[in-house]
């Protein structure tokens, strides 16, 4: 389970959220929703113990360990893994060698090869991207949707226990916003991930209903639901469900 309590985090010197608190049990999901610069990247990537981020007051507890204190990596190995909003390139490492040493790393060096191949075309197939793909370079020179597929693939090899999704239905088609949605279903049914969806669109949540919907904003959360609330938003905006006072964001 994840526990965040009264957090402050700045970066250059820019408080961005104060008194943040979430909570979420294992095997639930929840849906961060706000105005774009309310900070849910933020949160995101504070999870991730994102460097330039610095949390000046607060705690984070990860299955009661305290998050604050580890680094990236260590996060990483505690099975958390986030979908970023713009998913980083990284030229010189392709998926399949980053997939190969992760899982050693996971499973200390009994990977069997012939099985990891199987299963990494299997998904290629799976998530209709070519098998070229395994050999590609780290969302290196993908399309935006490319990208966002190819964040899935690691996901289904690493198999982690919390996923954070940060606006993953950005920038995809209408059949590969399906596609996606229906593979995150699917995911979450066969392993009861911790899941936590950042998104400004229905589709996504219509596919993977959340257990609870958080509307961030004044740099935390002000108001908490279940699905019926992500609906009103999407019907009436934010300052017509009278969540959020227009303009009511802090400059
Ligand atoms: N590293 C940083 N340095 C300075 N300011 C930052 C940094 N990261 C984020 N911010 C600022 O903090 C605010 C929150 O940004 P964030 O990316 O978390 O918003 P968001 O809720 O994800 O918005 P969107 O819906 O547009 O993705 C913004 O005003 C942004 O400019
Ligand atoms: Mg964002």
């Amino acid at each position: 389970m994840l526990q965040i309590k009264n957090l402050t985090v700045k970066a250059l010197d820019k408080i961005i959220l104060e008194d943040f608190s979430l909570e979420l049990n294992d095997g639930e999901i929840h849906a961060l929703m706000g105005q774009n610069g309310a900070g849910k990247s933020t949160i995101a990537k504070v999870l991730m113990r994102d460097k330039n981020y610095k949390v000046v007051k607060g705690s984070i507890l990860l299955n009661h360990e305290d998050l604050l204190k580890m680094d990236t990596t260590e996060v990483a190995r505690l099975g958390v893994f986030l979908v970023g909003q713009n998913p980083v390139e990284i030229e010189g490492v392709s998926n399949a060698e980053m997939l190969r040493t992760t899982l050693n790393d996971q499973k200390k060096n009994d990977l069997n090869i012939l099985e990891f191949n199987k299963e990494l075309t299997h998904l290629c197939e799976k998530l209709e991207i070519p098998s070229s793909f395994i050999h590609r370079d780290i969302n290196y020179n993908m399309s935006g949707g490319e990208k966002k597929k190819n964040e899935l693939l690691h996901m289904w090899m690493l198999k982690p226990h919390f996923l954070i999704l940060d606006e993953i239905d950005s920038g995809l088609d209408v059949d590969a916003l399906k596609l996606v949605g229906n593979s995150i279903k699917e995911y979450i049914e066969e392993y009861h991930p911790m899941v936590l969806i950042i998104t400004h669109q229905k589709t996504l949540l219509d596919i993977v209903k959340p257990d609870k919907v958080h509307v961030l904003n004044h740099k935390k959360i002000v108001q908490s639901g279940d699905y019926l609330l992500a609906e009103k938003i999407f019907k009436e905006g934010f300052s017509g469900a009278s969540i959020i006072d227009r303009g009511s964001l802090d400059a």
